[in-house]
């Protein structure tokens, strides 16, 4: 299945019923390594609400839910290395253990950024959760990572939750740019 997005055509590649499954797997893991525990899940914004939202709903041990704000594509379809911190967290997470929630990791750039900025807050713990990871693309170990959806090549993606020129969010499951 093809779609536009903007200027670029893109075809299905992770179909929704899919991450369905796969985020279920996951909102299981979660629950059960933080059972006993009321871990803080910190999706980052924009691209991680719709994953955010399939997580917690099947997520059975407590957990309380908020957002930060980080931007590091600026629209097109490779990473600028730029980190633009758009807004950040209004809860005090000392003591605290955070679960990040991204939609993709691609050079790991950002997730470093993230962690090193967080962990001067002195949380408790700090995980890592990422429907996509790229392996290829990766600059940077990310020892924090332990949950991760799905991995893929080292393609642009749009879709559930991604986008390219702030469009193609809507999409339902992950589609990938037709060379
Ligand atoms: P990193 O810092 O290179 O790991 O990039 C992480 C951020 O870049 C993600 O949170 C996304 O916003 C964006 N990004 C990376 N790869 C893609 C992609 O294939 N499609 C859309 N956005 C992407």
């Amino acid at each position: 299945m093809k779609t536009q997005v903007a200027d670029l055509t893109f075809e299905l590649s992770i179909p929704y019923a899919s991450i369905e499954k796969r985020v279920g797997e996951i909102a299981g893991q979660i629950s059960s390594d933080y059972s006993g525990r009321i871990p803080v899940m910190v999706g980052i914004l924009s691209g991680s609400f719709l994953f955010v939202a399939d997580l917690v709903k099947q997520i059975e041990t407590p957990i309380e839910v908020t957002f930060a704000k980080l931007a590091s594509y600026y629209g097109g379809t490779s990473t600028t290395r730029k980190i633009r911190d758009d807004f950040d967290l209004t809860i005090d997470i000392k003591g605290r253990d955070i679960i990040l929630v991204e939609d993709i990791v691609d050079t790991g750039n950002t997730m470093h950024y993230l962690i090193e900025k967080l962990k001067v807050r002195e949380p408790a713990s700090i995980t890592v959760c990422s429907l996509l990871l790229k392996p290829d693309a990766l600059e940077r170990t990310i020892p924090e990572l332990k949950y991760t959806g799905f991995e893929i090549a080292n393609e642009f993606v749009v879709g559930y939750g991604l986008d390219y020129k702030e469009l193609g969010r809507n999409l339902k499951g992950i589609f990938k740019k037709v060379e």
